[in-house]
């Protein structure tokens, strides 16, 4: 008995080897936030695999308050206590390096923000669909971004003991690409498909769950999302499309007006995509069962009303509602009306007058192009194709291969949500001005996790457009609360 302990964990050292953790390599530092001096201590670019593909990517940055070296408290988290913060820097499903405390016009970044208030930061790099090695082969095609992800996380949990921060209470966030990829990493932990992967990097022998997941406007459910689409945009002919080219993934993470935008009207070939494609969202949503939290259905009838449009409409109502009590705004928008409901008088949304007002920002097929020029078609190419479809209806029309169908699903949040090791505790948010993906999209999302058990916050900030971590006061308040 003792004998097959002892060579259990001989081997488990073995596969961890290399990955240990080593805590006197590291610089001081010192940032003022708000006029109180933030010290902590950086162990930067820390290569969290045993194999990797690419150091540049596969490396992460670690932040610790100094106080939790000398046996103090911020707060009420000490060395052990102190939740980990895990913010990724995906965006556009490019790489993204590991990111780095900071100011931006005189005010701390998340990082700073959340080493500030006594959390332990860990930030992962991860491949992206771009990165190419030295022979021209492709290295960050999906499923890269999540592996690595996964693998930092490993490398968190390996390392717990000697580490400051508790790796039972990581709280993942990200950022649109990086969003959905934040909740994909909350809701597959541990899945089977993921293991080789994982195994080829000489990933840490550990688990990969986490405990929470703070999601911005996720670009998820790719598979389903031209359907989402044009169920939501079909007859809003007008658009203001972005244009991808010479964004890199700081340009997308920002979000900083670098975005450029080609504006125009639908021809006729892609009026009639969209009627075709609107339709499938019917099926698809029915095939959910989703409820609302007092159990009601909510579903759509063949002519795309119903009540899950209902339940949608009144979450952008109802965050009319909230920005008005909250003064973040005092006049109502063309689209929002005063109607009658029983004797009382409430706020509700003309949804294709709200829609006209936001524009599409994407044509059809917003995702899987038809050409294969869209990001997502680049993210499902692999070592040798550019990029590949990941809709049979794409595939059906378009030219190009289809991605592997096992594939297409490890990159899909909505097919963990039963997953037993799933994260328990979600914040999700999608502007009201964000047209980068159907808002049905985070809802699905929300509503899937809810019905599955979870725990979920869901709101539609009024006005915001594509963006993240524009509300973090409130965002390190969630999590103050679900570590408690
Ligand atoms: C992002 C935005 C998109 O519109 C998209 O299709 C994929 C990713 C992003 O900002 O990360």
């Amino acid at each position: 008995m003792k004998k097959i302990v002892l060579a259990a964990s001989a081997a488990v050292w073995l596969l961890g080897a290399g990955l240990e953790f080593y805590e006197g390599k590291f610089e001081t530092k010192t940032l003022d936030v708000g006029g109180k001096a933030v010290k902590f201590r950086a162990y930067e670019n820390i290569v969290y695999v045993a194999n990797p593909v690419d150091t540049q990517y596969q490396t992460m940055n670690f932040y610790a308050p100094t106080e939790y070296f000398e046996g103090g408290k911020i707060g009420k988290f000490d060395a052990t206590s102190a939740p980990i913060f895990f913010p990724n820097s995906v965006g556009g499903y490019m790489p993204g390096k590991a990111s780095a405390p900071g100011l931006k016009n005189g005010k701390p970044n998340t990082i700073l923000e959340a080493l500030a208030r006594g959390y332990v930061v860990a930030a992962p790099g991860a491949r992206g669909r771009t990165l190419t090695d030295a022979q021209g082969n492709f290295t960050g095609k999906a499923p890269a971004a999540i592996v690595d992800l996964k693998a930092a996380v490993r490398y968190l949990k390996f390392n717990d003991a000697k580490m400051p921060g508790d790796a039972n209470k990581i709280v993942s966030n990200g950022t649109s690409a990086g969003g959905a990829l934040s909740a994909l990493l909350g809701v597959s932990a541990d899945a089977a498909e993921f293991e080789p992967y994982l195994k080829a990097l000489g990933a840490a022998p550990a688990s990969d769950e986490i405990y929470a997941v703070s999601a911005y406007c996720p670009i998820t459910n790719l598979d389903n999302a031209d359907a989402a689409y044009e169920w939501m945009f079909n007859g809003v002919d007008e658009y203001e499309k972005m244009d991808f080219s010479g964004l890199d993934a700081g340009g997308f993470n920002e979000r900083s007006g670098k975005r450029k935008t080609i504006n125009g009207t639908l021809t006729q070939g892609q009026k009639s995509l969209s009627n075709e494609r609107k339709t499938a969202f019917v099926s698809y949503v029915n095939s959910l069962n989703l409820k609302d939290a007092k159990g009601r259905a909510l579903s759509l009838k063949p002519s795309g009303e119903g009540s899950f449009k209902e339940y949608l409409k009144k979450a952008l109502s109802a965050s009319f509602v909230e920005a008005k009590r909250i003064k973040q705004i005092s006049i109502a928008p063309k689209f929002i009306f005063l109607k009658e409901d029983g004797c009382e008088l409430e706020y509700a949304l003309e949804f294709d007058n709200y829609l006209r007002e936001i524009k599409r920002a994407k044509t059809p097929l917003a995702f899987d192009d038809l050409n294969l020029t869209n990001p997502e078609n680049d993210l499902f190419g692999d070592a040798k194709i550019v990029a590949k479809h990941f809709t049979t209806f794409a595939k059906e029309r378009g030219k190009g291969e289809m991605a592997d169908a096992q594939i297409i699903k490890m990159m899909n949040a909505m097919n963990y949500l039963t997953n037993k090791n799933a994260a328990k505790f979600y914040r999700i948010r999608h502007g009201s001005a964000d047209r980068d993906t159907a808002l049905a999209v985070p809802l699905i999302l929300a509503l899937g996790l809810q019905n599955a058990g979870k725990s979920v916050d869901f709101a539609v900030p009024w006005g915001q457009g594509h963006g993240g971590d524009y509300d973090l006061d409130e965002l390190f308040t969630w999590i103050d609360g679900i570590v408690k």
